[in-house]
């Protein structure tokens, strides 16, 4: 443990509503593409103290999957996070803004602009992207390498421009008439490989805590830039050995860096099914995927495995000498589990949640249960929070932000009130253990 509270965010992608979830009569899903939809979750999520709200964001469109779901679809994110700003006044406004496919002067722009709207309350998700290179004039996506080359590019032009018009520059003076001393407002004369920015930004400093930086991507490149820049990063941990695997690797490179590393939080996805009963949890999250078909679900086990099952009779056992050419490791070992445990016959199988799992790290069952493991995994050092993507239905989402977070709260890992306004003071509110 870095630190000795959690920090704890809250995804604004409706994840909630995936698969199945948005058939409900409850849903609310007509809203989706409104304002309404994030302003009730954020609320709620400032009820229960969360550090922050936070919006990830793809700039393609995958059709096929619209016939089921909903996908991809999305409102903007920075203009998503904009509009919770006058209905919110404590928590945290994160959103993403690629910088594979955006320009560094509008992004600097644009979250300056959150920045000053929300008195001192945005956040930055940098994220190199996976896709979507059609749509901004590149013929193929850039390499991992070429991605970020620019991304740190990028995130230098970002702060250099944030500092081109400093806070100190504007005097607003009436009474001399000077708005701003202008030998302060310098030129950064950028340029790079990639970019060639003059500035200055043409909106001043924040007169108040900085912009914190969020990064997702687990590569070791990825993995060094958030280390090198980042005070959160947005981590795909589906077991704790990843974790912590991945906290120590960010740990090696915040030194390398010069830098503590419990300035850079390690905040896996946490997807979280939540029902009354361990049962009724999984209910749920087999019911959220009642049309992965049978040919999907052999896909996976088939990723997993290394076995093609497609022609095994149902009745047939899968047992562990059958698993010599698995995927040991990460979302598959709790399949591996199961079956070198339970030697499961393939027809169940298919009807396993564990055949279904989630990238992210995932709890299927109580709010005991989510504490438990939650709790575990802070003690164990692996991370220093979680951003929770709660699925299946609109209970789940109001078990995590009414009972799971005042529970951690009773039990002194989590605030169980603000004591500042700004996401920085959030952040930084205790000190670090080390
Ligand atoms: C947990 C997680 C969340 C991500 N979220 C986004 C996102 O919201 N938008 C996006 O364009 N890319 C997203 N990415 C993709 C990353 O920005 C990055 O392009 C990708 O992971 C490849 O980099 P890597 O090899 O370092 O992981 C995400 C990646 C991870 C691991």
């Amino acid at each position: 443990m870095l630190r000795p509270k959690l920090c704890i965010g809250m995804s604004l992608a409706p994840t909630w509503l995936s698969g199945e979830g948005w058939r409900a009569p409850d849903s609310g899903i007509e809203g989706l593409y409104s304002a309404d939809f994030a302003l009730d979750i954020a609320r709620k999520a400032e009820a229960a103290h969360l550090d922050f709200v936070f919006r990830p964001d793809a700039s393609f469109l995958m059709v096929e999957p619209l016939e089921q779901s909903f996908g991809f679809s999305s409102v903007d994110p920075t203009l998503l996070v904009a509009a919770l700003v006058r209905e919110t006044s404590k928590i945290g406004l994160v959103t993403t803004i690629s910088t594979t496919f955006g320009h560094p002067y509008t992004a600097a722009r644009q979250i300056m602009s959150l920045h000053w709207m929300s008195r001192g309350r945005a956040g930055w998700n940098m994220v190199t992207a996976l896709q979507g290179n059609q749509n901004f004039g590149l013929p193929d996506m850039p390499s991992s390498e070429a991605r970020y080359a620019r991304a740190e590019e990028f995130t230098d032009i970002v702060q250099k421009l944030w500092q081109s018009f400093p806070a100190e520059a504007l005097l607003v003076d009436r009474d001399t008439g000077r708005y701003a001393d202008t030998d302060l407002i310098l030129p950064i004369n950028h340029h790079g490989a990639t970019f060639d920015v003059e500035g200055p930004l043409n909106i001043p400093e924040y007169a108040g805590p900085r912009i914190p930086l969020m990064q997702a991507g687990g590569s070791a490149m990825g993995i060094d830039y958030a280390a090198r820049t980042a005070d959160m990063v947005f981590a795909l941990t589906p077991d704790i050995d990843t974790a912590a695997k991945m906290r120590a690797q960010l740990s090696e490179r915040a030194r390398a860096h010069n830098r503590s590393p419990a300035a850079v939080r390690m905040l896996p996805g946490l997807s979280l099914y939540l029902g009354a009963t361990r049962a009724e949890a999984r209910d749920l999250f087999m019911a959220t995927h009642a049309r992965v078909t049978r040919s999907e679900r052999l896909q996976r086990l088939q990723a997993a495995t290394g076995l093609d099952l497609s022609d095994w009779p149902e009745d047939r056992h899968v047992t562990a000498a059958d698993l010599a050419q698995a995927k040991r490791g990460g979302q598959y070992d709790k399949l591996l589990r199961l079956i070198a445990a339970e030697r499961p016959t393939l027809a169940d199988l298919l009807t396993r949640p564990e055949t279904l799992a989630s990238l992210h790290w995932q709890v299927i069952g109580t709010v005991e249960e989510a504490q438990a493991e939650i709790t575990r995994w802070f003690r164990a050092g692996a991370i220093d929070g979680f951003v929770a993507v709660p699925g299946g239905s609109t209970r789940s989402l109001d078990l995590t932000l009414t009972e799971l977070i005042p529970r951690l709260a009773e039990a002194g890992l989590y605030r169980s009130e603000y004591t500042g306004d700004t996401l920085i003071h959030h952040l930084e509110e205790d000190p670090p253990l080390v």
